[in-house]
């Protein structure tokens, strides 16, 4: 049976992935010259994939060592260092001999090795007692990483999340060792655009201009069209120039829900018109019902209001404008610049550089259609 080529989640291969040649290029350029990135987009739109997309160009490279880590589930530096630790050693640790090297050399880190029995990659665990003991161990890895010839691309995702570690300074750590340790490219990225903005590009904050800003947008919709298009057709599959506009009128062109509509539709039909399109949105929504419930049921009376209006109004460029806040019934602008505000921080909204939208496009079209 043929793979459904729209993937949506992980990253296979670039057969399966939809241009992002110019971030590629950029990521690429920017690994090779030992210079560090940091990727901000909204939800959903494809960060991950441009990193393990350039990952996958500099694979088999030996004298690139890329570590990918995601530390959305990280609450502390201790957590943090565990992580980082273990995403650096199971990447050298390749074998077990150089296990065996890699922890005599690291032998005040107490690692030990096991083999995932389903996968057979390795995994390194090891574990860190307290705050001084992860600054230490960190320190030590750096070290390590300093010796070897190999230049390390070390991507760190939903790098955000370092500002909810209660103890603060992380930043000024990682900025010491960032520093420090010339064969280190860094890949910070996440989808919070404030907290990450205020970590790169506020002076008063270490990590103050140690990165180039790359923010990812969607794809140029004839680009991802054409893909679409081909995907079907060397499947001897169909999709109208109709459906395909359609698409692009629903989603945006936002990347997973571009995916999520053509996965679905390749799987259902051998022919796609916009009708179908069409039937499949009237079905998604009402799969979701009790999750856009649930949606709402997190937000106050006033945020509801006004992701309403934002729904309603397809985006909006100014909020507290007369315009808008008598449109929708809004009330005072400083009630609806704090929604605005809050449901920014809770990634509902999102500011795509000209209008606030809402990142779940299909929650959208719910609140649309009601
Ligand atoms: N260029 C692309 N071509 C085809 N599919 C893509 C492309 N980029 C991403 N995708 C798919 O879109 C979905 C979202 O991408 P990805 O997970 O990379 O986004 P993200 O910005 O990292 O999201 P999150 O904010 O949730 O971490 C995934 O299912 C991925 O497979
Ligand atoms: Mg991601």
């Amino acid at each position: 049976m043929k793979q459904n080529p729209f993937l949506i989640s992980g990253y296979s291969s670039p057969e399966f992935f939809c241009d992002r040649e110019a971030e590629t290029a950029r990521v690429i350029e920017a690994i090779r010259n030992q210079r560090h990135l940091t990727i901000i987009s909204p939800r959903r739109m494809g960060k991950t994939g441009v990193i393990k997309h350039s990952f996958y160009q500099l694979r088999g490279k030996k004298s690139v060592t890329p570590v990918y880590l995601d530390i959305l589930t990280t609450t502390s530096l201790v957590e943090f260092t565990e992580l980082f630790g273990r995403s650096v050693l199971s990447t050298l640790a390749g074998s077990e001999s150089l296990f065996k090297k890699v922890s005599r050399v690291l032998s005040s880190l107490r690692l030990k090795l096991s083999i995932d029995p389903l996968t057979g990659e390795p995994s390194v665990t090891f574990s860190i007692t307290d705050r001084e003991n992860a600054i230490e161990s960190l320190g030590t890895i750096f070290r390590y990483i300093s010796t070897r010839k190999s230049h390390f691309v070390i991507a760190i995702d939903e790098f955000q999340q370092i500002v909810r570690y209660d103890e603060g300074s992380t930043e000024a750590i990682i900025r010491s060792h960032l520093q420090n340790t010339p064969n280190i490219s860094f890949i910070f990225s996440g989808s919070r655009q404030h907290v990450l903005s205020e970590i790169f590009t506020n002076p008063a904050r270490p990590l103050f201009n140690t990165t180039e800003i790359i923010d990812l947008t969607t794809i140029e919709s004839s680009l991802y069209k054409n893909f679409i298009a081909e995907k079907f057709s060397s499947a001897n599959k169909k999709i109208t120039a109709s459906a395909l506009d359609y698409i692009e009128k629903l989603t945006g062109m936002h990347t997973f829900y571009v995916q999520y509509l053509c996965n679905r539709l390749y799987g259902r039909f051998k022919s796609v018109d916009s009708d179908n399109v069409k039937g499949l949105l009237v079905q998604i929504l009402a799969e979701n019902e009790s999750v856009y419930a649930n949606y709402l049921s997190l937000l106050t009376p006033t945020q509801i209001r006004v992701i309403k209006s934002v729904a309603l109004a397809g985006g909006v460029t100014t909020p507290t404008s007369a315009e808008f806040i008598s449109a929708y019934n809004l009330g005072a602008p400083s009630t609806v610049s704090q929604a605005i505000k809050s449901l920014t921080d809770k990634q509902f909204l999102y500011h795509d550089g000209e209008k606030y939208k809402l990142t779940d496009v299909f929650f959208s079209w719910w609140i649309y259609y009601r």
